[in-house]
């Protein structure tokens, strides 16, 4: 099970490739997640759904391999929801190919009993058919409450399509949103969610996660977010198309997605898949490779620069980390005061270069600088650049560093500022520990 970069207190497949999480439920206080799986090889095959579940989402036990290609194609990504009779749907996209060698993507149902030990194919697939699009797959299934009836969002080339349905085998089609707003890669978006959540003045505000592919904030993959309205029907952009709003500034944050808990929840657990399509194929693991994120909790708060999601790792998270004697794995907190120009510099693995630099730019403003130097065989992972954020009101900037064997995840300013990094250091386990110094 040990290898050199496998995380202790993070998933990771025991063997194969693993990419987004799929699925993710909560059920009879067991978590559950999925995840895109090729159990034969570490490289993206036909994919499956793997299986892992969890009572307080930072220690995982694998499970067995839960949905298998079908005649209709491969699974890829997709969510779950548990119906009123308590038996859980999963949906998935089953992609093929035509005789022409094009993409074809149809959305599947499965049925679930609650152990999510036994799976039975809807003999009515696809319950969606294609309407002619390349990209059509990631099929993201929540319950409306207000309209009282599900809702599912469908990554349509650079849109997002909305379909509704009150039995969950028949859809229609609502509306589409994304065209003209936020970031637009030369890639397709992928892996959209829709959650409500509470403003600070007691408003329902909904968030739209969107995958990109390629072109998002950060070199390569990202997840950016809309805030806004959702009537049943259409979403509404809060804010002006242009505005892009990033749940992570990281490399390593993609296909984002939360938990599903029936009855709702306050604060949505989101997860992601820590890596990105740039170079995933070609990160130096042997039995595995993938990893992802810590859970985090979402919250909207209303920040210098508007409304925004904050995101923290729960607390059985940041209790794991904190308490963990296993080497390379640890969480370090800081606050930092700082004057105008002066600098803040970390540095990981007992290595030269820092890793990050926290400067406060102006007396509103700081800029949080990550670097990553470049490994052999990787195409696109070294990287230099800068995030500009609202330097806190109170004065002092609030910084955890969650650290695990590679896989280092930074959050900042009460959780309005991430960035997900993988490294592969010369030795990940001597000196996962944080210098840092005021120049
Ligand atoms: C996102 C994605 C999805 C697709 C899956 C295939 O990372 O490209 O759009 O369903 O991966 O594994």
């Amino acid at each position: 099970m040990t290898e050199k970069y496998r995380p202790n207190l993070h998933f990771s497949p025991c063997a194969g490739w693993m990419n987004d999480p799929n699925g993710l439920i909560r059920v009879d206080g067991v978590w559950h997640l999925f995840f895109q799986h090729d159990p034969n090889s570490i490289s993206h095959g036909p994919m499956h759904w793997g299986h892992a579940s969890s009572t307080d989402l930072v220690h995982w036990a694998e499970q067995p391999v839960a949905l298998h290609p079908t005649e209709l194609g491969t699974c890829y990504s997709g969510s779950a929801v548990e119906a009123a009779d308590g038996e859980i749907k999963l949906f998935y996209t089953a992609h093929s190919h035509t005789p022409e060698g094009e993409d074809h993507q149809v959305q599947c149902l499965v049925h679930a009993d609650r152990s999510l030990r036994s799976y039975a194919v809807e003999p009515a697939n696809p319950v969606v058919a294609n309407p002619g699009l390349v990209v059509f797959r990631d099929p993201k299934v929540i319950w409306h409450e207000p309209t009282g009836r599900w809702v599912m969002l469908i990554a349509e080339g650079q849109s997002i399509g909305f379909y509704g349905s009150t039995d969950l085998k028949s859809w229609t089609y609502l509306s589409s949103f994304g065209d003209g707003h936020g970031r637009h890669g030369c890639g397709p978006w992928e892996c959209p969610d829709l959650v409500p959540l509470t403003a600070p003045n007691g408003d329902t505000v909904w968030v739209l996660l969107v995958g990109l592919n390629t072109g998002s904030y950060a070199p390569g993959s990202g997840t950016q977010y809309f805030l806004g309205q959702f009537d049943g029907m259409a979403f509404g952009n809060a804010n002006l198309p242009e505005t892009e709003l990033w749940l992570d500034y990281g490399r390593d944050y993609y296909a984002a997605q939360t938990f599903f808990e029936r009855g709702g929840t306050d604060k949505p657990t989101v997860m992601a898949w820590a890596s990105n399509w740039l170079y995933a194929r070609q990160t130096p693991t042997e039995a595995f490779r993938g990893i992802m994120s810590l859970p985090r909790e979402l919250r909207l708060v209303e920040s210098p620069d508007g409304l925004r999601v904050a995101a923290h790792a729960p607390l059985a998270a940041r209790q794991a980390f904190g308490a963990t004697d296993r080497r390379g794995t640890g969480r370090f907190d800081h606050i930092v005061t700082l004057t105008v120009g002066e600098e803040l510099t970390i540095t990981l693995f007992g290595e030269d270069q820092p890793h990050f630099i926290v400067r406060r730019t102006t007396i509103r403003r700081g800029a949080l600088r990550t670097m990553r130097a470049a490994v052999p065989g990787m195409d696109q992972f070294a990287h230099d650049y800068a995030v500009d954020f609202a330097w806190p009101e109170r004065g002092a900037l609030d910084i955890t560093v969650f650290i695990d064997r590679g896989l280092v995840e930074l959050g900042a300013a009460d959780g309005l500022v991430w960035i997900t990094n993988l490294f592969f250091p010369a030795d990940p386990e001597a000196e996962a520990r944080v210098d840092s110094m005021k120049r």
